[in-house]
């Protein structure tokens, strides 16, 4: 099972969710997000370090080293920050 640490917040697992946001949300963490389709960032974190599968397609481009949450899931153990 995936670790997930956010920045300042804590940390929960990866429980097999459809999403890292939907882990997020269910685990009480306070995350940014609007379309939940990969359509806004609003979702948008830093991925300080761990790696991601894309679930879905996002039509919004995220930049070098972010990641969205809505639109992944995580393949180990990872670390992110809100932006
Ligand atoms: S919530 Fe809109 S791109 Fe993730």
């Amino acid at each position: 099972m995936a670790k997930i640490t956010v920045i300042g917040q804590g940390e929960c697992d990866f429980d097999g969710q459809f999403s890292l946001l939907e882990a997020l949300d269910e685990n009480g963490f306070d995350m940014p997000y609007s379309c939940r389709g990969g359509n806004c960032g609003a979702c948008l974190v830093k991925l300080v370090a761990g790696d991601v599968e894309e679930i879905q397609s996002p039509v919004y481009e995220a930049d070098k080293g972010h990641i969205l949450t809505c639109s992944v899931i995580p393949l180990t153990d990872i670390t992110i920050e809100l932006v």
